[in-house]
């Protein structure tokens, strides 16, 4: 049985939302170097991160009011600003950890999604001027709500349908690389809309030669006798695909990050995807077909060991609600 997370996040005494302002009820912003609530925060139209897409970001949760592998989020939103030649004008890691947690703070939030991102900044006047990365603003946005599941309870028991899309195929890494975390996704968009034309409930995309890549949102597995198996090219280094691999080889699993294509998914015994938005989101069908093992064992069990270990601190940073004066 997968543990029932939304109802314990609900319910149980270590979750209860800490003090907060009202205005913050819906979550909280940061802007201008200022937490402001939600619906305060603004984006200038010129931000090339809005006209162009030109931003990276990241997502880190926090659960039993503590940050989940605040660390390598930070580092991997570090690679992703490296990759594309920007630079978090925040200036340190310690300015970017304690942005994070002033949002979540404000808020009381014990669960939160906690997104952030560096955008290119305003588009300087003289086209000229385009050729050269450090004559850019770069601009630090980000947002706290609460804590978002890809799917709720209902399709993590049943498992979810995925679609493998025809219509469009994964942004190839020689165009925009997907190990940076970027703001390049309406492959993904449309791929959605694509699944729900078609009755599924979620989609994945190939590399266009018939090997998966990735899903929105998140990274895909396959378990295929007693192996479990994730694409290792085109895709996000999702922080918890790793976790999942963790996981998987703690439990004597043998894991491999490798090439997985359309028959593979279709032929495993189970599936699932792995995302921060929810951890661990099993896989029951694949283009309307069922998989031979439903929300099989493998799924269950790493399901509910993300959860438990999460909740008894594995990785975690443990956020300190007191009110800054009481601090
Ligand atoms: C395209 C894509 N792949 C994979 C993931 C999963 O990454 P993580 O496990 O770090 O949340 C995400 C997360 O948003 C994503 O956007």
């Amino acid at each position: 049985m997968l543990t029932p997370v939304e109802e314990i996040v609900a319910n149980h005494p270590n979750h209860r939302r800490a003090a907060h302002a009202p205005e913050f009820v819906a979550g909280a912003g940061h802007l201008d170097g200022r937490v402001v609530p939600l619906a305060q925060t603004r984006v200038p139209v010129t931000d090339l991160g809005f006209m162009r897409a030109d931003a990276v970001y990241d997502v880190v949760t926090v659960s039993r009011g503590q940050f989940f592998a605040l660390a390598a989020h930070q580092e991997r939103f570090a690679r992703s600003c490296a990759r594309m030649q920007l630079t978090n004008p925040l200036g340190s890691r310690d300015a970017e950890t304690q942005a994070l947690t002033d949002m979540v703070r404000a808020t009381g939030l014990k669960d939160a999604y906690v997104w952030w991102c560096v955008t290119r900044g305003p588009n300087p006047a003289l086209a000229s001027d385009r050729l050269y990365p450090d004559r850019f603003e770069n601009r630090f946005y980000g947002f706290v709500i609460p804590y978002v599941f890809i799917k709720g309870a209902a399709d993590r028991e049943a498992g979810i349908n995925l679609w493998v899309s025809r219509d469009h195929i994964r942004i190839p890494p020689d165009a925009v690389d997907p190990r940076a975390k970027n703001f390049c996704s309406l492959d993904l968009a449309m791929s959605l809309f694509e699944a729900g034309e078609n009755g599924a409930n979620w989609s994945v995309l190939t590399d266009g030669h018939d090997a998966l890549t990735e899903s929105p949102g998140s990274n895909v597995f396959i378990v295929k006798d007693g192996r479990v198996l994730t694409p290792d090219l085109g895709c996000l280094e999702g922080i918890t695909r790793k976790t999942a691999l963790t996981l998987c080889a703690g439990l004597g699993l043998k894991v491999e990050s490798t090439q997985v294509t359309v028959d593979m998914l279709k032929q495993a015994d189970e599936a699932f995807l792995t995302s921060s938005a929810g951890g661990i989101l099993p896989v029951a069908a694949v283009d309307g077909q069922r998989l031979a093992g439903g929300v099989g064992p493998v799924t269950t069990a790493l399901h509910n060991l993300y959860w438990q270990r999460r909740w008894e601190g594995w990785q975690a940073t443990p956020l300190d609600y007191r009110e800054p004066d009481q601090a």
